[in-house]
């Protein structure tokens, strides 16, 4: 078939598609650069991309201004310090949270977000982290410091096939927490291996039942909305860059207040106390989001997160996330249907096949007619050779990857034998693959605003160019 029948066929099927043509505009302008180069994008989840007209934008405030470090009253630092605070102000707006009960403490990225959380919870025994499988390092990694304070750490399975966490199960473990005791409950809004929404309804009922709760939104709000006016989580953590692509070093923890008071700051840092003596040996840590900030904040790339949002907010978000969903929904449909001539398929999914509950984040591999797995890195090569950029390994989601491929704790246990020679990731999934056959490893495609139909079309033809192909016919 060619691009303009499937094409066709695509809009008869999503009509919503075309209510996204502002985007398609903004392929030929903002996004230009994609198909000057010919280059597919697809891990949106890895890192978004920046429009033209927003590095334009900041360009023209560091050429027009001088700004010194915020950390001063004079002329320069105080018009540093507003831009700072512009672009707080942005972010809350953006999020929809109220300033009486959301603050905004900058961070380099969504794992020094998750970094402050971790460090500064106040994990004493008897508290809990009640943490999913389905979870990104910088999350997982939080239990170190809940198990170097002897508090309860405990996973939440996600089930397979869907990976979906099991509300039941769900429900059980926010049963563990004794009355008057801390837990911290943390699970992400959409996974960055499946791509699978949780339910957002767990926010309130495990904050009823007195647990603190850290959303990760990293995956979500590039292609979501998340209105902390509806749902309120303690902690929300998120990276700017995937939202929109620049500046790369600019995160966010949006904390409530009442949240963020609960933390205990494991040190002080220049910016972060009101006072400290060398003398007397004490300080005054300062309140809100200053107690958070360590050092000088980036001064001149926050400007960018303000300009980016606002960029986002004309666009609006349901724009961008009309149109990955349809799109997403399509390459879906496509893969369940990319077959072999003996009707064996070429696409395994992990996950949900179907868009209900689901964002524009894909994870799979291929098979070849006899049912052998691709490799995953000799796909990503070749797909490269066409200038179609993917995603493989496990995306820092080991919980869902081990979940996924089936892989038990034992057998994840053989590649921790020896602790004192690390082992990589390669080295693992060879280890797994010749004791037991399995194939730990994964690809993964994924939407965002700069995506459009002849993305998702050329990464569909090919894949097909691997129909009736054996997978020893591509390995090294
Ligand atoms: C769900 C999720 N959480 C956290 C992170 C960590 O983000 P960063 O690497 O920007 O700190 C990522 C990055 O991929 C992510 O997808």
């Amino acid at each position: 078939m060619t691009h303009e029948t499937d094409f066709n066929a695509f809009v008869e099927r999503y009509p919503v598609y075309a209510e996204t043509s502002l985007l398609d505009r903004l392929r030929t302008t903002d996004f230009a650069r994609l198909d000057r180069d010919g280059d597919v994008y697809l891990d949106y989840t890895g890192g978004g991309l920046y429009a033209d007209s927003q590095i334009r934008e900041h360009y023209r405030i560091l050429a027009d201004g001088v700004f010194g470090n915020p950390h001063s009253h004079n002329p320069t630092s105080l018009a540093a310090t507003a831009l700072v605070e512009d672009a707080r102000e942005a972010v809350l707006t953006y999020f929809n949270a109220d300033p009486a009960e959301y603050d905004v403490v900058f961070t380099a990225n969504a794992s020094g977000a998750l970094k402050l959380v971790g460090e500064a919870y106040p994990f004493c025994p008897g508290a809990r982290y009640l943490v999913s499988y389905d979870n990104h390092n910088s999350v997982n990694g939080i239990r170190e410091f809940a198990r170097r304070c002897d508090a309860e750490v405990t996973y939440i399975p996600v089930r397979n096939p869907d990976l979906r966490l099991d509300e039941d199960l769900v429900r059980r473990g926010l049963q563990l927490l004794e009355p008057g005791r801390r837990g911290l409950f943390a699970y992400p809004a959409q996974s960055n291996f499946s791509g699978v929404q949780h339910s957002l309804e767990w926010i309130a009922e495990a904050q009823e039942r007195g647990w603190d709760v850290l959303l990760d939104s990293a995956a979500f709000v590039p292609t979501n909305r998340l209105d902390l006016s509806a749902v309120k989580p303690d902690f929300v953590p998120v990276s700017f860059y995937k939202m929109m692509g620049y500046p790369t070093g600019v995160g966010a923890l949006l904390a409530r207040h009442e949240a963020l008071a609960k933390l205990e700051r494991p040190w002080f840092a220049g910016g972060t106390i009101t006072l400290a003596s060398v003398g007397a040996s004490v300080h005054h840590l300062a309140s809100g989001h200053t107690g958070f900030e360590d050092g000088t904040v980036d001064y001149l790339g926050l400007p960018a997160v303000a300009i980016g949002l606002r960029y986002l907010s004309k666009i609006g978000i349901e724009t961008v996330h009309a149109r990955v969903e349809s799109l997403a929904s399509w390459l879906l449909d496509q893969m369940a249907e990319l077959r072999h001539d003996n009707g064996a398929p070429l696409v395994r999914i992990f996950g949900p096949d179907l868009m209900d509950r689901r964002g524009s984040t894909i994870a799979f591999y291929l098979l070849d007619p006899s049912g052998a797995v691709f490799d995953v890195y000799r796909i990503e090569s070749l797909a490269g050779k066409q200038h179609i950029s993917v995603r493989t390994g496990c995306f820092c989601n080991p919980g869902d990857g081990e979940v996924a491929h089936n892989i038990s704790a034992d057998e994840m246990e053989g590649c921790f034998d020896d602790e004192c020679v690390p082992v990589t990731l390669m080295d693992c999934q060879r280890l797994i693959q010749d004791a037991t056959g399995k194939v730990p490893n994964t690809i993964r495609v994924s939407l965002g605003i700069g995506s459009n139909f002849a993305d998702v079309w050329r990464f569909r033809e090919f894949m097909a160019g691997f129909r009736n192909v054996e997978a020893q016919a591509i390995a090294r």
